[in-house]
């Protein structure tokens, strides 16, 4: 299948698109990269960077919106150190970006494969995507799904105490993409919070044998420091990764159609997602809102996959 992951890598991005070049079955068109959990040329940079790590730099990356539709940026440092990838050092890129803006990028792409076809991951703020809604309306009857970590519903917030980091940096360019009648299936908190990144799940990614293994480890170590602290439990959530994770293996989550919609006019509540998980509204689903994850089965695939780079 052909993906294009829109990414703000962070550690858990660059988790999730190691395990996409990992894996036979997705074909990787390009990278498209946002301003989110740091400023869009350093997680430019980290994309490069991630490919560098495998040697693969015949994937295009291409950078992408530098702040949100209206309001000011927002960044994850607190979680993800300055760089956004602290946890390892790794060498400057042997790249550069890919010229042309990512936003033209996601438009050439669908527009010139069949209806249906392309996949967009998203692990970072929307903008990048509604942008291209914006500027090539047929997108929205030639992208085949949209596969997005973001929202949440009872873990309520990570950046507020409401809403989801993604979705809060850019909740307009969010409610675009949720009104856009494309296929969704989202990833929450409610499922990347079960994935504890426990000592010994990170002990087994550092037991695998090639570099990729305990850079992950080292990683997502990382990342854990302030969310395990802060949530008190035996390791940090895992979030990105499980976009490409179900597209490998759709049985190990379990979720339900929903009316999902995004709050944009609360200062209080800014960036909520309003999951009507007992279909009160009555409202169209527009959502297939994971709930339920094979925890165990999904530590298995990944290390199962990065042992194959
Ligand atoms: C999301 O926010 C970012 O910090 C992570 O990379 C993930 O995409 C989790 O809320
Ligand atoms: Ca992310």
């Amino acid at each position: 299948m052909k993906i294009i992951i829109d990414t703000d890598p962070g550690q858990d991005d660059a988790l999730t698109i190691l395990l996409a070049l990992a894996s036979p079955e997705i074909e990787l068109l390009g990278v498209t990269t946002v301003a989110g959990n740091v400023p869009v040329a350093q997680t430019t940079e980290n994309a490069l960077k991630t490919f560098d790590l495998v040697g693969r730099t015949d994937i295009p990356v291409h950078a992408g919106a530098d702040r949100p539709l209206l309001r000011p940026g927002v960044t994850a440092t607190h979680v993800h150190g300055k760089t956004g990838f602290e946890g390892v050092d790794l060498p400057p890129p042997s790249r550069e970006a890919t010229p042309g803006h990512a936003v033209d990028f996601i438009i050439r792409t669908v527009m010139e494969n069949p209806p249906g076809t392309i996949t967009l991951c998203t692990i970072g703020p929307l903008t990048n995507i509604t942008l291209a809604l914006a500027k090539e309306p047929a997108l929205r009857e030639r992208i085949g799904q949209i596969v997005t970590m973001s929202c949440a519903f009872s873990e309520v917030g990570n950046i507020t105490p409401t809403a989801e980091f993604n979705i809060y940096v850019d909740p307009h360019a969010a409610r675009v993409v949720f009104e856009s009648g494309i296929p969704l299936v989202v990833f929450p908190l409610d499922v990347t919070h079960q994935l504890h990144t426990s000592k010994a799940r990170l002990e087994r990614l550092d037991a695998i044998p090639n570099r990729v293994g305990p850079v992950v480890a080292a990683w997502l170590r990382f990342e854990k420091r302030f969310e395990a602290t802060k949530y008190g439990t035996d390791g940090g959530p895992l979030h990105d990764p499980n976009t490409v994770l179900w597209l490998l293996r759709p049985d190990l989550y379990r979720g339900r159609e929903v009316n999902v919609e995004i709050e944009t006019e609360s200062a209080l509540t800014m960036g909520m997602s309003v999951v009507d998980w007992w279909g009160i509204t009555g409202k169209k689903k527009n959502a297939l809102f994971m709930r339920e994850v094979d925890v165990e089965g999904v530590y298995d695939l990944v290390i199962e996959r990065l042992s194959a780079l």
